[in-house]
C-alpha cells in the first residue's frame, strides 16, 4: 500500500498525540519532525528513520516529506501553511486554521494557487457519529426549517496550571484569544457545519473572569440567521461540572443532544401547518419521542482525520474536513469577540481588518504579566484535553 510521508511541525501535546495516532495507520508514516524546542525532538534522528529539524525553513528545504501536519500554537498555522504550499507540500493544520479572519483569507488565497495540494483542518469532532447524525438529520430535512438553536458548551473547564503550562497560552500576543480560539473552535465548526454562518452576532463576554489570564474565558452570544432563526451560544472554561447541550427547535419538532444522547420529539404535523389548521386554541401537535442511538464519542477522531487526509492524497479525492471551511468558525469566533470589545452588533461577513486592528491594539496595550510557566505535567493524559 502507498504510504504518505508526513512531517509534523510542533511536537508538543498535540504533535506527540498525532505521532501516536499515525503509528496505528497503514497509509502514512512520520518521516520528519520539527520543533523550535530542542528538548521536544531530541529522541528523533535518522537512525530511527525520523529526521529532526529545529527550524521550519530547513525542515521544508531538506525533510523527506510529501505532507505536513501543523501542530504549533495558532499564530504559526497560516504562515507555516503558506510556506508549505510554496514547497509543494499537502497541509493538515490544527484548529483554529488561523487567529483571525484576515490571516485565514491570506492562507486560503495561497492554497487556491495550489489546487493539486490537499488542504485539511483538524476538525476531529466531525468524525463523531452523533455529530454526523445531527448533520444528516438537518441536511435530509428531517427536522424541517430551523427556528432556534441553543448551544451551551461549558464543559471545557481549564485550571490555572493549564494556562501557565505554556507561555503562549491565553495571551493576546501568544494565542490571540481564549475559549473561542482554543477550546470552542470544535463547536464553532460544528455550528457552521450544521446551521451555516449567521448574519448578525451580538455577544457579552468576560476576560480573565475565572482565571489569571487576559483573554476571554466566558462568552454568551446571540446569533441571527438569514432565515430569521435565532441562536444562543454560551461557552466557558470556568465552570465545573460543565454542560454540553445543543437544542434545535425546528418545524418538525425539537432535537436535544445532551449527556451523549440525541432525543428528538417529532411533531406529527409541522408546527406552522398545525398552527394554521388546528381548531384548538391551546393544543400543540401530537409527538413521537425518538431516541437516536449513536455513539457520542470517537476515541480515534484525530487518527481518522489523518487517515482521511493521507487517503485523499493517495487517491486524489476531497478531504473530509477542508481547511478553507475553517474560516467560517474563525469568523464566528472573531465576530463574538469583536462584539464584546466594541459593544456592538456585528454584521457578517465581517470586516476582517477591523478585527485584526482591534486584536493588534489588545496586543500593543497588554500590561499582563504571565506567571512563570509550570510546564506540562509529565504523567498527564493529553487525550483528556479533547
Ligand atoms: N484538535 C484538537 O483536539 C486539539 C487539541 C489540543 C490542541 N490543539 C491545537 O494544537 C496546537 C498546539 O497545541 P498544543 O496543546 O500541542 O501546544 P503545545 O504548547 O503543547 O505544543 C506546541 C509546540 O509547538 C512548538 N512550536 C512553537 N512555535 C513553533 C514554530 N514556529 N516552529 C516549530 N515548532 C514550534 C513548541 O515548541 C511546542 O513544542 C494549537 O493550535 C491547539 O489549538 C488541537
Amino acid at each position: 500500500m502507498q504510504q504518505v510521508k508526513i512531517g509534523i511541525i510542533g511536537i508538543g501535546g498535540m504533535g506527540q498525540a498525532h505521532i501516536n495516532s499515525i503509528a496505528d495507520l497503514k497509509n502514512c508514516y512520520v518521516s520528519a519532525v520539527c520543533d523550535i524546542d530542542a528538548e521536544k525532538i531530541k529522541n528523533f534522528n535518522s537512525e530511527n528513520n525520523v529526521q529532526a529539524f529545529a527550524d521550519s525553513d530547513t525542515f521544508f528545504k531538506e525533510a523527506d516529506i510529501e505532507a505536513v501536519i501543523i501542530a504549533t500554537p495558532h499564530y504559526f498555522h497560516n504562515t507555516l501553511a503558506e510556506k508549505a504550499f510554496g514547497y509543494g507540500k499537502h497541509v493538515l493544520t490544527e484548529k483554529p486554521i488561523a487567529v483571525h479572519k484576515a490571516d485565514a483569507e491570506s492562507m486560503i488565497a495561497a492554497a487556491a494557487k495550489h489546487p493539486e495540494l490537499k488542504f485539511a483542518a483538524m476538525f476531529n469532532q466531525r468524525t463523531i457519529p452523533a455529530h454526523r447524525k445531527i448533520k444528516q438529520l438537518i441536511d435530509n430535512g428531517e427536522l424541517g426549517e430551523i427556528r432556534r438553536v441553543n448551544w451551551i458548551i461549558t464543559d471545557w473547564f481549564r485550571s490555572e496550571i493549564y494556562y501557565t503550562s505554556g507561555d503562549w497560552r491565553a495571551t493576546w500576543k501568544g494565542e490571540g484569544g481564549g475559549v473561542l480560539l482554543n477550546q470552542c473552535p470544535h463547536q464553532l465548526d460544528l455550528l457552521q457545519w450544521f446551521f451555516g454562518v449567521p448574519t448578525k452576532i451580538r455577544a457579552n463576554g468576560a476576560f480573565g473572569k475565572y482565571h489569571k489570564i487576559e483573554v476571554e474565558d466566558e462568552i454568551t452570544a446571540f446569533l441571527e440567521y438569514p432565515n430569521g432563526a435565532t441562536g444562543v451560544f454560551i461557552a466557558s472554561t470556568g465552570e465545573a461540572p460543565g454542560t454540553n447541550r445543543l437544542e434545535i427547535t425546528a418545524e418538525r419538532g425539537r432535537l436535544v443532544y445532551e449527556d451523549g444522547k440525541i432525543e428528538f420529539k417529532r411533531n406529527e404535523i409541522p408546527v406552522s401547518e398545525f398552527s394554521a389548521t388546528t381548531d384548538q386554541r391551546f393544543g400543540t401537535p401530537d409527538l413521537w419521542n425518538i431516541a437516536i442511538d449513536v455513539p457520542s464519542s470517537n476515541p480515534f477522531q484525530h487518527r481518522d482525520i489523518i487517515e482521511d487526509f493521507a487517503n485523499a492524497i493517495i487517491k486524489d479525492i476531497p478531504v473530509m474536513a477542508p481547511a478553507p471551511e475553517g474560516i467560517n468558525s474563525l469568523e464566528i469566533g472573531n465576530a463574538m469577540l469583536l462584539s464584546v470589545i466594541k459593544d456592538k452588533t456585528i454584521d457578517l461577513p465581517m470586516d476582517s481588518n477591523e478585527f485584526a486592528v482591534e486584536l493588534q491594539k489588545l496586543i500593543d496595550n497588554s500590561k499582563f504579566t504571565k506567571e512563570a510557566s509550570a510546564g506540562m505535567p509529565a504523567e498527564e493524559d493529553f487525550s483528556r484535553s479533547f
